[in-house]
């Protein structure tokens, strides 16, 4: 009999899961959307939807758009991954990250004693690397695209000519970087002016640029005329990047990471992103456990979540770098077995030290920028593409030739082993700097299906904690039953093995929570960062409308149709 109740229990259970009717929160659309960094680029991806054009030529003006409309990290001259779905279940991955030029080596960022030069891997030309944005774009338009580049660029060329008025949010990150864009960039360079919530940006020379990429493709950017010019300003800063490493750039189709969570399949990024794998880490270590039945963010599901985190992190930089030089042990690190056993110290009564966790050795935190956005069309093909300069407007470099910022991605890679990067990560050898190789990203852009079908599609800016918090993301619309906007909009929080600390957003956390964790031994941080990751996403509704999440923490906005 007691059988037949828990049996009973466990299918009303798994009914109550699957079913559950949640109502949406977020901008409803019949179609098609775009959720984005700005409106301006979700609205052009949109446009671009409605002229017929599909997610992939969607995917290639939003990237474009957000170059104009978001300069702190959308970009041409950065990097990034896209994971998609095709309607007909078709997934795949594109790996667009900067690569380092080809005179790079291991100790580039070091003196003749050996010591980290400051600044050098963080701020102006040496900190670039070779930028593979455009190629990557131009990439998934050969492949999947169906419209023009022409006619898909010319909204975004129209964008850079008449201008993107400043807004209050983007006033304020502008502020606490004018005296190093005038010491990068001069007195006379275009950001070493204030900028104030209304007034209008034009990009006229950005403009020019994208004209020559809408002419040309990739050639119009990583050959000829634009190729020498940008080259030219890297190395006359003192750089590194030339021709010919602007002209060797390829972006590589890959493999994403794939696994299950309970019923739902969870498809994201690989190496040389450790996103995927991390996530993947994380989710197996939880999932044997009743995470709706302890409730969203209570004291045992941060608990779990965070003892889960800080043995997937330690993991993250001993194992992680480009798959092109290191050989990674993915199906151990992903193994049910092997995780099994990393939980095996795990107890609800106290925190584990991550002193008693070998491997990698993470810290971080900064606020750093990176972008992300969501795309569905009409056809139910989806994309989700996360793209960074790195750190906030990358290196503070700006060409005003041809109008963008420079990547400083040369610091996401290991300058030396054990000592931190910007971001406090403090690589292994698998990530150290060699001639173009590409360095490891946190970035997450993720699809989840459920019941075979397209599900989420999410993914957020914010360094190594874009891992937690798309995990947190997925976790709030299925473990906790939020809409999409809600479960964007959720307080987060953040471990990642060193500094030993769980990191929470000012706001949402009781201080009865923070007390019985610090009674647990947990250490809490309230002050490293006002918010974890800017999550834009998309859900498909049990009616098969859209629901756009577009993070309140920014400017963030979904658009549709
Ligand atoms: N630059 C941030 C990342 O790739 O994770």
């Amino acid at each position: 009999m007691k059988n037949i109740l828990i049996a009973t229990f466990s299918i009303l259970l798994f009914v109550q899961c699957t079913t559950a009717i949640i109502e949406p929160t977020g901008l409803v659309m019949e179609n098609a959307m775009v959720v984005s960094a700005r409106e301006e680029a979700s609205k052009i991806g949109v446009e671009i939807m409605k002229k017929g054009g599909n997610a992939f030529d969607a995917m290639v003006a939003t990237q474009f758009a957000l170059a104009v409309a978001h300069p702190s990290a959308g970009n041409i001259s950065g990097g990034g991954f896209m994971v998609y779905r095709k309607d007909n279940g078709d997934i795949g991955s594109l790996d667009f990250r900067e690569k380092a030029p080809l005179s790079a080596h291991k100790d580039m960022y070091l003196d003749s004693t050996g010591t980290v030069i400051p600044e050098m891997s963080t701020v102006g030309a040496t900190a670039v690397g070779v930028p593979g944005s455009v190629a990557g774009a131009l990439a998934v338009h050969e492949k999947f695209g169906s419209l023009p580049l022409s006619e898909i660029l010319a909204p975004v060329i129209a964008l850079a000519e008449r201008g993107v008025v400043v807004t209050k949010k983007q006033e304020e990150k502008l502020a606490p970087y004018k005296e190093i864009f005038k010491r990068v960039n001069g007195e006379n360079g275009k950001f070493s002016k204030e900028y104030v919530a209304g007034d209008t940006i034009k990009y006229e020379a950005l403009a020019k640029t994208l004209r020559s990429i809408s002419d040309h493709g990739r050639d119009g950017f990583h050959k000829g005329e634009i190729a020498k010019k940008l080259a030219n300003f890297i190395q006359e800063n003192g750089g590194y990047v030339t021709v010919e490493d602007l002209e060797n750039y390829k972006a590589v189709w890959r493999e994403p990471v794939l696994f299950d969570y309970k019923d739902i399949k969870i498809i994201s990024m690989g190496p040389p992103s450790s996103g995927g794998v991390t996530m993947g880490q994380i989710f197996k270590m939880i999932a044997p456990y009743n995470l709706r039945e302890y409730g969203h963010n209570s004291a045992k599901t941060v608990q779990l979540f965070t003892e889960a985190s800080r043995r997937a992190y330690a993991d993250r930089n001993y194992f992680l770098g480009d798959p092109d030089f290191v050989e990674i042990p993915m199906t151990e690190l992903l193994s049910d077995t092997y995780l099994k056993e990393r939980m095996s110290s795990f107890s609800f009564d106290k925190a584990t030290k991550s002193s008693e966790i070998e491997r990698g050795s993470v810290e971080i935190l900064e606020s750093m920028e990176t972008t992300h956005y969501s795309i569905v069309d009409e056809e139910g093909n989806a994309v989700s593409v996360t793209t960074t300069l790195n750190g906030n407007y990358g290196s503070k470099l700006y060409c005003d030739e041809l109008g963008f910022f420079l990547n400083n991605e040369m610091d996401d890679f290991s300058a030396k082993a054990g000592v931190p990067n910007m971001f406090g990560l403090i690589g292994a050898e698998a990530n150290s700097i060699a001639s173009e190789k590409r360095m490891l990203s946190s970035m997450t852009p993720t699809i989840v299906e459920r019941n075979g079908e397209l599900w989420l599609v999410v993914g957020t800016p914010g360094g190594s904690t874009i891992i937690t918090a798309v995990a947190q993301t997925i976790l709030n619309a299925y473990e906790f039953d939020m809409s999409m906007q809600d479960a964007v909009n959720a307080p987060r929080f953040h471990h990642q093995w060193l500094p030993d600390m769980v990191i929470f957003e000012p706001e949402g956390f009781s201080d009865v929570l923070k007390a019985q964790m610090q009674d647990k031994g947990y250490i809490i941080n309230e002050d490293r960062t006002p918010i974890i990751g800017k999550v834009d996403a998309i859900r498909v509704l049990a009616n098969g409308k859209l629901e756009g999440g577009a993070d309140k923490r920014g400017d963030d906005a979904a658009a549709g149709f």
